[in-house]
């Protein structure tokens, strides 16, 4: 049985002490989850990272938003695996479609990436997706396979077993347009099929999450399908009633 996984993506939002007043609103929230067999997190800013971790419970998943694959030198404006991993953070998103879209990140940089992250120890979050040109002219299978095959090439079985992967229809994306639960399916389940054929049977164990206008009315439909593990939410994760709705609805 694969755990139900709740993620919160809060991309350039909250300023800290925003943050820290969620992360501490947030604490009976863990125990909740914890009880039922979910696991729940967050991703602020990187300025957020170590105040979330401080006042949240110890439960919490506290995941940074993307990172650098070396890990010193001349990158300006980047932040490196050892510098997340002196406050405790071994979580990250790489490859969201708004980091692929605005910063040029290809299927190539996300697989430095997650090769650095498993190296580390640490849990990338694989976020892939197809703009609505893409899923227009039905090619969302070929697009997403690609994703999936250059972001995991050259690991091992063992080193995926911790992964998770994120599908976010871009189109879906803060729109209010979420794709429909049979769409969420058929591609979450596609994306498992890939998986299996990359690694055999540990495709079993790996999470895959779906993310697009998720909000506490829909997440339960999207979790009742068979390969989809938990979801990564954007605009409902930021008020902590919403948050607190997206988790009892699927106890
Ligand atoms: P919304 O939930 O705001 O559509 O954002 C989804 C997302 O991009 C999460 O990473």
């Amino acid at each position: 049985m694969r755990r139900k996984l709740l993620l919160g993506n809060w991309k350039m939002n909250k300023l800290s002490s925003e943050a820290k007043e969620f992360a501490v609103q947030s604490k009976p929230l863990v125990a909740l989850a914890q009880k039922n067999n979910i696991d729940l997190g967050v991703a602020p800013t990187y300025l957020s990272l170590a105040t979330v971790k401080e006042n949240a419970d110890k439960g919490m998943i506290v995941a940074a938003q993307n990172v650098h694959f070396k890990e010193s030198g001349a990158y300006t404006g980047e932040v490196s695996i050892p510098m997340l991993k002196e406050f405790g953070i071994d979580w990250v998103l790489i490859g969201h479609s708004e980091r692929r879209g605005y910063d040029n990140e290809t299927n190539e940089k996300c697989n430095l990436k997650i090769k650095a992250l498993i190296e580390n120890g640490m849990v990338p979050v694989y976020c892939c997706g197809e703009s609505l040109s893409t899923f227009e002219a039905g090619q969302t299978k070929e697009f997403v396979e690609q994703q999936i095959r250059v972001g995991l090439a050259d690991l091992t079985k063992e080193q995926v077993k911790d992964l998770v992967v994120a599908y976010e229809p871009i189109w879906s994306i803060g729109t209010g347009k979420n794709a429909s639960v049979e769409i969420a399916q058929d591609i979450c389940g596609f994306v498992r099929s890939i998986l299996r054929d990359m690694f055999g049977e540990v495709a079993e164990k790996i999470r895959i999450l779906y993310g697009g206008s998720v909000k506490p009315e829909n997440i339960k439909a999207y979790l009742s399908c068979p390969d989809v593990d938990g979801a990564l939410v954007g605009g409902a994760s930021l008020k902590i009633d919403s948050y607190e709705g997206l988790l009892k609805n699927i106890l």
